[in-house]
């Protein structure tokens, strides 16, 4: 019996079935495993979809996530850093707890501060466990060998005391807390406007240490860009207290509505990030856009047109005849535009708001609306920087700010000419 026993072990086919059950064992466990990573590094792509990594670590043409975008502030040129698991010129020698520091505490894994131009004042609400899906996923990149340049930030901000100094006077590191007199769903919201979708890092306004200066999301310029990003609170800007979740999902999600339009830095993140998220999170991030933005006034009867002086008349009947030259054809004899295609100028809250910034540089370097599942092919709207002179331009971008029931106040050749060399 035990000649029998210790032949069956010596035996060839033992050897085989030995061979193949610990195979199936290998290949069962690494099938658990594969369960178990992958849905968590997709989680973790979506995620970092929701935070638009991919938007600021790309280059133009560039391999995804291996940095080198560079990011122009008015403390100097940033360089963003190579992300992909790369062992020498990425994060591939990085724990979960070091990017977690990254995230939460913006410290660089050599303890080196970050500085805010990566947007931690924001991720720093994002969870441990959201945080480390996203790391899940950018392990499984493909690490690509990419040094990118260092960056060229001006003296004296290139200092890490200063930077120490400005972290504890404005950083407020912390995972967002749910409010339990809220729903689940308006938290879901919150949680993504306030944290990945970093709303505040350009919906807000910055004293001259680049700090947030007044509550959230109430609007302010874009350092370095002269791009202003609209208060998404007051009615009079791109505040959404009163319109419909759906009206709020559609312009979020597809970058337009028959009566707005995204355009620049927000048509780039409806494109990257936006568009990508679930239907449920789109109308979680609604719910809660909505309830932050107070309710329309009745702007037309509250407030008085002030009598125009002979000046400005005229100044403005200069400006009409350029629009019916080159912007009525598209726009619309009385700037009513075309529904989804050519946003109405009347009535259109972008064109009125008190900073024309915006208004200036889409005449100038004209701009499409991010093209998107839900709008595949957006019309565009030409630049007009060599068409015609900054004075016509402040012209006419005057006459549009004031025809039509719009007010909004006048624009010379000088802020026009403050707004070029900026193309986006
Ligand atoms: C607005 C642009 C921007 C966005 C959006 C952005 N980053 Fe960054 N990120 C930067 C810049 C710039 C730096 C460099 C900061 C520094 O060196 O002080 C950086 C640094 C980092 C670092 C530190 C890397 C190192 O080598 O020290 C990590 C990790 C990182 N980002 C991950 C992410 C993740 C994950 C996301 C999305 C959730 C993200 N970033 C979104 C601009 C951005
Ligand atoms: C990189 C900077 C940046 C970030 C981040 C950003 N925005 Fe914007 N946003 C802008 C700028 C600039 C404009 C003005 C141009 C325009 O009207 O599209 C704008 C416009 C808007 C508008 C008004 C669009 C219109 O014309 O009616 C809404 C609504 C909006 N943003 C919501 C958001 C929400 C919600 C988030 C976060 C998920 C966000 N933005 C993140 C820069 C940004
Ligand atoms: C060929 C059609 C076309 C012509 C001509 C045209 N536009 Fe546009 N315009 C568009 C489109 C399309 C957009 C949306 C662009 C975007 O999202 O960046 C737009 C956007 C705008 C915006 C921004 C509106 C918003 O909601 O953010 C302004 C302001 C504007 N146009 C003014 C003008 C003026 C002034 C002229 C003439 C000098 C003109 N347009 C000529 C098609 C046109």
């Amino acid at each position: 019996m035990k000649r029998l026993f210790l032949r069956f072990i010596g035996s060839r086919q033992t050897f085989l079935f030995i061979a193949c059950s610990l195979l199936l064992t290998l290949l069962t466990t690494n099938l658990a495993l594969a369960d178990f990573t992958e849905p968590q590094s997709q989680q973790g792509e979506y995620l970092a979809l929701a935070g638009n990594c991919k938007g600021c670590h790309t280059t133009l043409g560039g391999k995804p996530y291996a940095g080198g975008r560079k990011l122009q502030t008015p403390f100097g040129e940033f360089v963003t850093p190579n992300i992909t698991p790369d062992i020498e010129t990425g994060i591939g020698q990085w724990s979960k707890e070091d990017f977690w520091q990254a995230m939460h505490h913006g410290k660089a894994k050599d303890g080196r501060y970050l500085y805010p131009v990566f947007p931690y004042i924001e991720y720093t609400k994002v969870t441990r466990q959201d945080s480390d899906k996203i790391f899940d996923y950018l392990r499984s990149l493909p690490p690509v060998a990419q040094a990118n340049p260092p960056h060229k930030i001006d003296p004296p901000y290139d200092n890490q005391f200063l930077l120490f100094l400005w972290r504890t006077w404005y950083f407020e590191e912390g995972v967002y807390k749910p409010d339990s007199s809220k729903s689940e769903e308006w938290n879901r919201g919150a949680y993504l406007v306030q944290g990945l979708g970093h709303c505040t890092a350009c919906h807000t306004s910055r004293n001259v240490w680049g700090a947030s200066q007044d509550g959230e999301l109430q609007g302010g310029e874009i350092m370095g860009t002269f791009w202003y990003a609209p208060s998404l609170i007051s009615p009079l800007e791109a505040g959404m207290g009163d319109w419909p979740i759906e009206t709020v999902v559609e312009l979020l999600s597809t970058g337009i509505t028959n009566h707005a339009v995204t355009s620049g830095p927000m048509a780039t993140i409806v494109r990257e990030s936006l568009q990508h998220l679930s239907a449920a999170d789109m109308r979680a991030m609604a719910v809660y856009l909505q309830s932050i933005g107070k309710k329309e006034i009745d702007i037309k009867k509250t407030r008085k047109i002030p009598p125009m002086p002979e000046a400005v008349r005229q100044y403005l009947a200069k400006g009409e005849l350029i629009y019916e030259k080159h912007c009525q054809d598209c726009h619309g004899e009385s700037g009513q535009g075309v529904s989804n295609i050519y946003p109405p100028l009347a009535g259109n809250r972008s064109v009125t708001l008190t900073s024309p910034l915006n208004t200036i540089r889409s005449v100038l370097y004209g701009g499409y609306p991010p093209s998107t599942a839900g709008n595949k092919r957006p019309y565009g709207m030409p630049p007009y920087q060599h068409i015609i002179h900054d004075t016509e331009i402040a012209q006419v971008v005057s006459y549009i700010r004031n025809a039509w029931g719009n007010l909004g106040s006048l624009v010379n050749q000088f802020d026009v000419d403050d707004s070029r060399g900026y193309e986006y």
